[in-house]
């Protein structure tokens, strides 16, 4: 049997319309643009309107990449959606996603894998297609992280933004995804989450305590590290070496993390993607959105190698190595 691959035929992706400057922030929390930028790259970001969710944003991805694949949704056989943010518990977001684009019938479901959600779920789309389960297969990565901000917690309210991303991939006998890396260490889970939720209640916080904890220092130490181990991995999984990536795509959290990503790669930034400053965190929206822009600014072009790669709460850590 020939090997069946999975191959990225299209990006897309989608904002919100409403931006949020760092100077903006400065009139609402005790902070600087100058504090902000200098610890993160962050300069501004994307904030979902009242009443714009999650599946809106990603809705909006999805036919974009769909478009430029000139694929119609129901030639879809797998929608997997990465978010930590869905419009309502059930159903999934793809479910909401899968109507509304008109792909009823074909498999759909979401991931939560905190900010990793994108490259997770790229790595089970990948899974699907290898094994012949799946021939058009539309992955998308989407949040509204901003409404689980605290608005008066500077240490996280500068960090986040909204938006979201989508790739349609398709069975190939060419590369291609060439490995993909998925990992988790729910022991590190005090460091960074939100603490409430239907099983185990809400409380009288503002927001009923929907709000996201973390310790940005220890998160910062644990995802350096571990993206300088990861990306060995996934280098070794592809057999592959530094020299054979053309660009890194990375989580856009902090651009000193991913200064370190490229420094451990040996690769000069210009030949890193960095959407951080415009976008923040976008959680799963980040590598999509990253990747979209590449893709359409002309930087990344066909034939080239591309390594993805994220961290999030959970902790999760996940890469993809491929052929655009
Ligand atoms: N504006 C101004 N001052 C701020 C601030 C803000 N928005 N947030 C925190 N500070 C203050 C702190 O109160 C502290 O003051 P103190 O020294 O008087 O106590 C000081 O700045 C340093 O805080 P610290 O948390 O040690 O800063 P840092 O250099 O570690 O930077 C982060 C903080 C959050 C930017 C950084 O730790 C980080 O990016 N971590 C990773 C977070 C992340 O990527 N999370 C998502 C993973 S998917």
């Amino acid at each position: 049997m020939p090997q069946i691959y999975s191959r990225i035929i299209a990006t897309g992706s989608a904002l919100p319309e409403r931006v949020v400057t760092n100077v903006d922030l400065e009139k609402i929390v005790d902070t600087s643009d100058e504090w902000i930028h200098s610890r993160t790259g962050i300069r501004q970001r994307h904030i979902a309107a009242d009443g714009e969710t999650t599946g809106d944003l990603a809705f909006r991805a999805a036919q974009s990449a769909l478009e430029a694949a000139g694929v119609k949704a129901s030639e879809l056989d797998l929608i997997v959606l990465g978010t930590t943010t869905p419009d309502i518990i059930f159903p999934s977001t793809a479910c909401l996603v899968q109507h509304r684009l008109g792909a009823n019938g074909c498999a759909a479901f979401d991931v939560n894998a905190a900010c990793s959600g994108f490259v997770y779920a790229l790595g089970i789309a990948d899974k699907f297609i290898r094994s012949g389960q799946s021939k058009k297969v539309l992955v998308i990565g989407a949040e509204t992280l901003t409404r689980m901000v605290d608005w008066s917690d500077r240490q996280t309210c500068v960090l986040f933004g909204d938006g979201a991303g989508a790739v349609v991939l398709e069975a190939s006998s060419e590369p291609g995804i060439y490995a993909t890396c998925l990992h988790a260490d729910g022991g590190f889970k005090e460091l960074l989450y939100n603490p409430v939720g239907v099983s185990v209640g809400f409380n009288d916080e503002p927001n009923h305590g929907v709000r996201i904890h973390m310790s940005g220092r220890e998160v910062f130490k644990v995802a350096v590290k571990t993206l300088d181990s990861l990306v060995g991995e996934t280098l070794e999984a592809a057999g592959m070496v530094e020299s054979q990536i053309d660009w890194l795509i990375p989580h856009q959290a902090n651009l000193r993390i991913i200064e370190a990503t490229a420094k451990r790669l040996n690769m000069s930034m210009e030949r890193v993607i960095v959407t951080v400053d415009k976008h923040a965190n976008t959680s799963s929206g980040s590598v999509p959105l990253a990747l979209d822009y590449a893709v359409r600014s002309g930087k990344v072009q066909r034939g080239q190698n591309l390594l993805l790669e994220a961290f999030g709460g959970g902790f999760t850590w996940a890469s993809a190595l491929l052929r655009y």
